[in-house]
């Protein structure tokens, strides 16, 4: 192929709004995969993927096409959608010269839009519109059109409006591919240059490695050197993805494709490496900056004794998915384990389902928390860290105030698109998560969008839920990282009779964590109850109130407004749950436990485990000596799963209910 004739380019949406769907007419118009009725989302290989009808992996297809006389060479990189995976958007957009940015004819312009937009347009792409779903009845492709002039400032009638579910128009996108993305700017006679843009792992055949060729040739049995290792491999094999591996003799510069070198663990396949020919070294690509990750929780096996399956597992997978950052960690509960980040929650429960889906391992994970940072000011901390400002992923490292210049917390710039009739509520929910307002734009007659700044601990874990239930499910959300700010924080302990359980250790912010409030302070809650026609406990008479369904504006004071009984603010909600989840799965012991939950040396939640003694011999009345004996050996067994906090015996699987609920 002439590099003329060459396109590479990815398609970029919000999630759901047709992406995969586009990419099966691509390949059906292509005759790279047979038309039949069952072609739905066949780039969607994974088991995880096809369970939830969401991409997490880009994946890459060489479709043929011919036009006008001329065959081409399209190279599509489908890429997910939903913001925990938009780094692998960012790196599919490096192989790539043009996008095709999918919008819903009905939905419009959302969260994931403009960041994939922006994505784009920061790799200095071109940017083919296509606004899909035009089938629909309430498809309204003419206001989308507008959205895209206002917010995107492309002309409309650059927009192709198509109906990737039943082929309408598809043809003219690929027709549009051709005509207004531009072949990739490559030099085949100058030495190899190839960037590793993705990579996954098979059982068999070792790294995979996906690569986009910017000069030269490659063929199997040349001698190759990763860039950043130095090591020289010898290519095994080299081929396209069509969209399954189809083996070739040569990748020439301004192709696509995958590249198998003998490459065996995740250090030999770093993505974002350059490749290039022994003894022709060349000047690397700029690569990616690497993957930040956003939350961090404790992994451990279910049975220590799946340890080293689980180790080869993660490894395995981490190849697939380099996002996924991994630190060694071990706590007196579970056992030996690991500590690792991943970019969102969605990001971990997939990691968490592939493990178990394809590598059959099951594991528990802890509380997620995010990264936050301490600037030391105690010299023997400094001494101990070697360094004066430190990023605490685990919360039971958290250091004292005493010992602490400042605390700082991740923030994230976030954008909500809703529709206008919801926008109060909204900016109620950003205000209680202690979001900061930075922009509001109306981008068509009833859509609003809006810019905050959130600390990353206030939406990590519910805000997309709750955002997504006051809206009625039309608010969409989207983040990206925006630093730290100085953060007032405090670390909950949960004790068993006095002794800290390390495992259960929180931290949250003094906010949240402040008791009752200044007369003015209630005086706005007040004003806000009556905002919302809402009144306090005693004069409203609602069944369920708004304010309990949706976590809006400081509710867990307005809520014990309404309900004096009702935990103080979020420290105490939250301390009170889990010291209730840690009653119900205590078995009782001989003395009385008390479990509470501590901000320093304050009390903010007590349980209490009454005494008792299990007796396994009571129902054995007489009966032979053997069977009591059966039967004082299994308790005894029965004690060895259990961990000691003080004098108080603990079973690993009430560690296990707590943290999995939590
Ligand atoms: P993610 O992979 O999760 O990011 O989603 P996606 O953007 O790839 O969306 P996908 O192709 O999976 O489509 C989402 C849903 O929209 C599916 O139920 C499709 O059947 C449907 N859909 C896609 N294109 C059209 C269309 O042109 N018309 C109609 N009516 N439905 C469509």
């Amino acid at each position: 192929f002439s590099v003329e004739n060459i396109r590479n380019f990815s398609i970029i949406a919000h999630v759901d709004h047709g992406k995969s769907t586009l990419a099966d007419r691509l390949l059906e118009l292509t005759g790279t995969i047979d038309k039949t009725k069952n072609n739905k989302q066949v780039l969607d290989k994974l088991q995880v993927e096809r369970e939830r009808g969401i991409t997490v992996k880009a994946q890459t297809a060489s479709l043929f096409y011919n036009w006008e006389g001329k065959q081409y060479l399209l190279n599509l990189i489908d890429t997910p959608g939903h913001v925990d995976f938009s780094y692998e958007v960012s790196r599919s957009l490096s192989a790539c010269q043009g996008v095709l940015l999918v919008v819903d004819a009905n939905e419009g312009i959302q969260a994931q839009t403009v960041a994939n937009f922006f994505l784009a347009f920061e790799a200095q792409l071109s940017v083919i519109p296509v606004i899909n779903k035009i089938d629909l009845k309430n498809a309204d492709p003419e206001s989308v059109e507008k959205q895209i002039e206002k917010v995107f400032d492309i002309p409309g009638d650059e927009c192709i409006k198509i109906s990737a579910k039943l082929g309408t128009n598809v043809e003219r996108v690929l027709q549009a591919v051709i005509e207004r993305i531009p072949p990739p700017k490559v030099h085949r006679i100058n030495p190899l240059r190839a960037l590793v843009f993705d990579s996954t792992f098979d059982q068999y055949r070792g790294v995979i490695a996906n690569v986009a060729l910017f000069d030269g040739v490659v063929s199997k049995g040349d001698k190759i050197v990763s860039a950043h290792t130095k090591k020289i491999h010898e290519v095994n094999e080299v081929g396209v993805l069509n969209p399954n591996e189809q083996p070739a003799h040569k990748l020439y510069a301004g192709q696509v494709g995958y590249l198998i070198a003998g490459m065996k663990d995740v250090t030999e396949a770093q993505i974002g490496d350059t490749l290039y020919l022994h003894k022709q070294p060349v000047e690397p690509l700029p690569g990616f900056k690497s993957a930040k990750p956003m939350v961090f929780a404790g992994m451990y096996p279910i049975d220590q004794s799946e340890y080293n399956n689980l180790k080869s597992a993660i490894e395995k997978l981490t190849i697939n998915d380099s996002s996924v950052t991994v630190h060694r960690d071990s706590s007196l509960a579970l056992g030996a384990g690991w500590r690792l980040g991943f970019l969102g929650l969605l990001h971990m429960e997939v990691f968490n389902q592939r493990l178990e889906q394809e590598y059959n391992a099951s594991v528990i994970l802890t509380t997620p928390t995010v990264p936050y940072k301490a600037v030391l000011s105690s010299a023997k901390l400094i001494k101990d860290y070697r360094e004066k400002e430190i990023t605490i992923i685990n919360p039971a490292q958290f250091p004292e105030k005493s010992k602490v210049t400042e605390y700082l917390e991740p923030v994230v710039l976030g954008t909500i698109i809703t529709p206008d009739e919801y926008t109060g509520k909204v900016m109620m929910l950003c205000q209680a998560r202690r979001a900061v307002q930075k922009n509001m734009i109306f981008i068509d007659q009833n859509r609003v969008m809006l810019k905050y700044i959130f600390p990353l601990n206030e939406i990590v874990v519910d805000f997309y839920d709750s955002l997504k239930s006051l809206s009625s499910g039309y608010a969409s959300f989207d983040y990206e990282d925006a630093g730290y700010q100085t953060a007032e924080l405090v670390k909950m302990d949960i004790l068993l009779n006095g002794n800290i359980v390390e495992e259960l250790v929180t931290i949250v912010h003094k906010e949240s964590a402040s008791r009752g409030g200044t007369e003015r302070g209630r005086q706005r809650i007040r004003s806000r109850l009556q905002a919302l026609s809402c009144q306090p406990r005693a004069q409203c008479g609602a069944e369920t109130c708004e304010l309990q369904d949706h976590d809006l504006s400081q509710s867990w004071k307005l809520n014990r407004l309404r309900h004096p009984g009702a935990p103080r603010d979020k420290a105490h909600s939250v301390g009170k749950a889990i010291c209730e989840r840690l009653k119900d799965s205590l078995p009782r012991q001989l003395f009385e436990i008390a479990i509470q939950a501590a901000i320093g040396s304050k009390i903010i939640a007590r349980e209490t485990v009454k005494a008792y003694r299990k007796n396994v011999l009571a129902k054995c009345y007489g009966g032979d000596i053997t069977r009591k004996m059966k039967l004082l050996k299994r308790q005894a067994e029965g004690k060895k799963k259990l961990r000691k906090v003080g004098n108080i015996e603990v079973p690993r699987d009430a560690f296990i209910k707590v943290l999995k609920t939590q």
